[in-house]
């Protein structure tokens, strides 16, 4: 028995490497720093479908594809309710889309990644959705159907390195939720779902809301070894620090702080984060000499997407517009397996009742 699956290997994957021990992440051969200082939105959709989708086409007419698919699945965001918070904002919106295996299922669920996020946020504020561009590149659209006025290329830069940052990592919980359904033959849509719903728990997707909350609360350089030592005297985890996999620091962390670094005026926020990432280090080292514990990619994240703009709500969505890229390579990886997931358990509840 093994609770947490740590030592069960459960699939076999091209997708992606993660060495928690030296701390590389490898996906599809490339380094994810170097995936992250390269690559649009549109060539990591490509970069992790090639080979499992025979229609797949160059990464130009894939990426028109995606803009054709925005303007199409504008309409959905008009059919949600009220009073959701972005992440069942889009994960309402993903379940609302044709369910199958297919490519088109794949880049519709990429396309309503940005469209149904923004509109969340806006509803939230009381604004109406933007309607896609389709001309513009998915980040740059997500970014204008958020804030309303076309972005610069640097936030539209750093908002791709964002996302190709997070598009794949292993057999994590919402990845492995993700196979898990895809292995019942239920369609990409459903798999998507599964994912989302697996990432927005405080434990995996959702910390970097908190993070920004920490950093808020702590307040000043001074304040933050006696808040670090009372939100660990109370038990709390800090936010945005440890991870299952890796035992040195997420390679992911540095990617993102390279990305928001090259923003325009977020050198003092940086700085301020810096001095807090590295009194918690401090804190955590002596709190837990036996398990290093390191920063992982949501501290910096929590930066990244503050200076876009976007709201802290939104993050785990965001997270979602980029990972729904390994969620659908991952069914699709299942689905050619042709095995259904199905583990065991051991009984230990009450002894039959005797006839
Ligand atoms: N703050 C304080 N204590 C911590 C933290 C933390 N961030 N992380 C681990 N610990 C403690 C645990 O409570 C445990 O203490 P205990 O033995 O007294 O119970 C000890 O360190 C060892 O924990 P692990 O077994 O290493 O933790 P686990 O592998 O179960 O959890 C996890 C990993 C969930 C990421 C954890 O580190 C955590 O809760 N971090 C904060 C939340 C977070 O940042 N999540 C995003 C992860 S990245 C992602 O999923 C995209």
């Amino acid at each position: 028995m093994d609770s947490g699956l740590e030592n069960v290997v459960a699939a076999e994957t091209v997708l992606s490497d993660v060495d928690g021990q030296n701390g590389r992440l490898v996906i599809r051969g490339w380094p994810v720093e170097m995936l992250a200082a390269s690559m649009a939105f549109e060539d990591a959709a490509h970069l992790l479908w090639d080979g499992f989708f025979e229609d797949l086409p160059d990464v130009a007419q894939l990426g028109a594809r995606l803009g054709a698919a925005r303007e199409e699945v504008f309409r959905i965001a008009g059919q949600l309710p009220d009073g959701l918070d972005a992440v069942g904002f889009l994960r309402a919106g993903w379940a609302l889309l044709p369910d199958d295996e297919s490519l088109d299922a794949a880049i519709r669920l990429a396309a309503a990644g940005p469209v149904l996020t923004a509109a969340a946020v806006r509803r939230s504020r009381g604004e109406a959705a933007i309607r896609p561009d389709r001309d513009l590149s998915q980040s740059a659209d997500f970014l204008r159907m958020l804030n309303g006025v076309v972005p610069g290329q640097a936030e539209a830069r750093a908002l791709d390195a964002y996302l190709v940052t997070v598009c794949d990592h292993g057999l994590n919980a919402s990845t492995f939720a993700a196979r898990v359904v895809a292995s019942t033959r239920a369609g990409l849509v459903s798999a998507g779902v599964a994912g989302i719903s697996a990432l927005k728990g405080p434990l995996h997707g959702g910390a970097p809301g908190p993070v920004l909350d920490m950093i808020d609360a702590i307040g000043t350089p001074e304040n933050a070894e006696a808040w670090i030592d009372g939100a660990l005297a109370r038990g709390e985890r800090l936010m945005g620090f440890g991870h299952r996999v890796y035992r040195v620091r997420d390679p992911r962390a540095d990617a993102l702080k390279a990305a928001v670094a090259r923003l325009p005026g977020t050198s003092g926020r940086v700085g301020f984060a810096e001095q807090i990432e590295k009194a918690v280090l401090g804190r955590l080292a002596t709190k837990y000499p036996q398990r290093r514990l390191e920063t992982n990619v949501e501290f910096y994240t929590a930066l990244l997407l503050e200076a876009l703009g976007l709201p802290r709500e939104a993050f785990t969505a965001t997270f979602a517009c980029g990972r729904i890229l390994g969620w659908t390579a991952h069914a699709r990886e299942q689905i050619g397996e042709g095995r259904l997931v199905r583990p065991r358990s051991v009984y230990r509840g009450p002894v039959p009742v005797a006839a």
